[in-house]
């Protein structure tokens, strides 16, 4: 099933944060998100989720016209389509496998779910969803005291409870350190290449938009200014995504979160210090 986003437009207020977006997404296609802070990443995504509703223009998934759900069709649609953040959105308090079935909710009777109560096979599956991603030593845990690259884990794995057609996310490494983040990302790869599921993610980094994802929208102003493979993605258009910040410089691809970063290093080996920092690629071994 394919997604069709048919002139989406938000307003809030008088702004445009997202500006009649046009864009077919095929079942099974691993897309990156790109723009400057304030583009309109977060809104499009959520938009598709339904946690911020179009002021016009139209969404579809298959035969489903997701932007006009309600009701037990809107929960559908939102169990369908999991959301991922960057801040992880756990329940710090609670231990890492209850997190995990968190992400059945939706699949079950309201009494149930107050109650949390889940069966011996949502229990298998949500071990099995861990194991999946390197962390089931982290089972019984409290969320909270989880490193960031284990949490994201654990919310990819409550992702995956969910069964989802689609999974968004919402910057996913941008808290995380580069080795984390490449963990993420590759986990992310992994149930897109191998369960078919449809990966749309807003990325900070072109490297990892180019790294991970079979095709880039690059968005300015709320508009796509950009769709297509990495490797149309040439340095003029990176410049009109990104814009007037990169002073000219061009925009140095290796500011990415599957990097490690220097702080400070930028003054040293004598580049524009406005990215705050300057990166240094590591092999990864
Ligand atoms: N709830 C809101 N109320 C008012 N304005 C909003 C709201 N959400 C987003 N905006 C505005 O819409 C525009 C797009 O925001 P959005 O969060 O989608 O950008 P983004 O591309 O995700 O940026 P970032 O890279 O910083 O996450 C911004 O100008 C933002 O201030
Ligand atoms: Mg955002």
């Amino acid at each position: 099933m394919k997604f069709q986003l048919k002139n989406v437009t938000r307003k809030f207020g008088q702004h445009l944060a997202v500006d009649g977006v046009n864009v077919e997404i095929d079942k099974g296609e691993m897309v990156g998100v790109i723009g400057r802070s304030g583009a309109g990443k977060s809104t499009l995504l959520r938009m598709i989720n339904r946690l911020v509703d179009p002021s016009s223009g139209s969404i579809h998934f298959g035969d489903v016209e997701v932007s006009a759900l309600k009701g037990a069709g809107l929960r559908n649609w939102q169990r369908d389509c999991a959301m991922i953040f960057q801040q992880f959105n756990l329940v710090p308090r609670l231990d890492v496998l209850t997190n995990v079935l968190l992400g059945r909710l939706n699949h079950r009777p309201t009494a149930l779910s107050i109650l949390n109560v889940f069966s011996r096979e949502e229990r298998i599956m949500a071990i099995a969803a861990l194991e999946r991603l390197g962390i089931e030593q982290t089972a019984l845990q409290p969320a909270g005291t989880l490193s960031g690259g284990q949490q994201q884990r654990v919310a990819i794995a409550r992702a995956l409870m969910q069964g989802p057609k689609v999974v968004l996310a919402d910057e996913p490494i941008a808290s995380l350190d580069p080795l984390n983040a490449k963990i993420v990302m590759d986990a992310l790869r992994d149930i897109n290449e191998r369960e078919g599921i449809t990966v749309v993610t807003n990325l900070h980094t072109l490297d990892t938009a180019r790294n991970y994802c079979s095709r880039i929208i690059g968005m300015a102003q709320g508009r796509v200014v950009f769709d297509g493979t990495p490797d149309k993605l040439t340095a003029e258009t990176v410049q009109e995504i990104y814009g007037a910040d990169s002073h000219g410089a061009g925009i140095d691809e290796t500011m990415t979160s599957t990097s490690i970063r220097i702080p400070g290093a930028a003054a040293a080996v004598g580049v524009p210090a406005s990215p705050g920092f300057r990166t240094l690629a590591v092999a990864e071994a």
